[in-house]
């Protein structure tokens, strides 16, 4: 779903571009960034950039993941680096920068994508993991886009995509940091985007509802996972195709976008309302 332009003033304020910078978007003989691409989206956002002729930076904890990715995607030609971090760990970012940017390589193409969730009331929730959900899907978001941004606008050319989620667009009780984390990565990323626009770096919000992937075992979140699946696969095509086009907002399936636009014209405690009697722990 593309966010409406919005007009008013003397000038009309384009939130927008599309199709104008067709001529920059091609992916080919770029550097992408993929965090998180030791499972699920991240694989699958790696396996679909290499498929659009990126070379592929590879990071996240599980090293033996990212050498199989790795091997797998050295067998169709492309070209790959692996960097283990822990984006717990608040130095992990300027390390990747180091061990990237940093070392010579430009990084064109940005995905932050590494993330995780807790399900459950959060009176009785593990307090490492909510934290962990705050530091992995906000902090260590932003300190990568600070880091690798600047770059990219100096070159006036660069790809941004921040994993948010259907799970953005309301609070979720139940998966109320998870939720809140997610805003914070949709509003993030449609604000930057309108900042460096016009440097001719996009950044888009990837929106994906339920997804095939190791999500709701780490978030112990079964139940969500029962009311209908997308692959990963799916997602990441439609995700790189907008970012490739810089569409700001991506909701890869049809039933996220109607919500999405239902839920702007119904009031936010009845919406909450309904949505705690729904996803309460049985
Ligand atoms: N699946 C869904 O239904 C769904 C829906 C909407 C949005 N999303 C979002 O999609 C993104 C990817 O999730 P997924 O569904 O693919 O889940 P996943 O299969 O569990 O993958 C999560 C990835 O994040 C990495 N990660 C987690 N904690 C990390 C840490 N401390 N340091 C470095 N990397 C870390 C994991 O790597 P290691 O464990 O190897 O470190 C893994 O590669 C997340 O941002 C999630 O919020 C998912």
């Amino acid at each position: 779903m593309m966010d409406a332009p919005v007009s008013g003033g003397a000038a009309p304020l384009i939130l927008y571009d599309g199709f104008a910078m067709a001529k920059t978007t091609d992916f080919n003989g770029k550097w992408a960034l993929v965090t998180g691409a030791s499972a699920g989206i991240g694989a699958a956002l790696a396996r679909e950039l290499a498929n659009h002729g990126a070379k592929l930076i590879l990071t996240a904890r599980r090293v033996d993941r990212l050498e199989t990715l790795a091997g797998e995607l050295r067998t169709r030609g492309t070209e790959v680096r692996i960097v283990v971090a822990d984006l717990n760990d608040p130095v992990a970012p300027q390390k990747i920068f180091d061990a990237t940017e940093g070392a010579g390589l430009s990084v064109d193409i940005l995905i932050n994508n590494a993330g995780l969730g807790q399900y459950g009331a959060f009176t009785q929730s593990e307090i490492a993991q909510e934290l962990s959900q705050v530091r992995v899907n906000c902090e260590a978001m932003v300190r990568l886009t600070r880091l690798f941004v600047p770059r990219m606008v100096e070159r006036r050319s660069g790809w941004v995509l921040i994993l948010a989620s259907t799970a953005s667009f309301q609070p979720v009780p139940y998966i109320s940091t998870y939720a809140a984390t997610k805003a914070f990565d949709r509003f993030f990323a449609l604000g930057l985007a309108a900042e460096v626009a016009r440097f001719g770096v996009k950044v888009t919000a990837l929106c994906p509802g339920p997804t095939e992937s190791e999500f709701f075992d780490v978030a112990h979140a079964g139940a969500f996972k029962r009311r209908g699946i997308q692959s990963a696969e799916d997602v990441a095509r439609l995700a790189i195709a907008a970012l490739k086009r810089g569409q700001r907002t991506i909701i890869p399936y049809f039933r996220g976008r109607f919500t999405a636009f239902l839920v702007r014209f119904l009031p936010v405690g009845l919406i909450t309302h309904y949505v705690e009697k729904e996803a309460r722990p049985a």
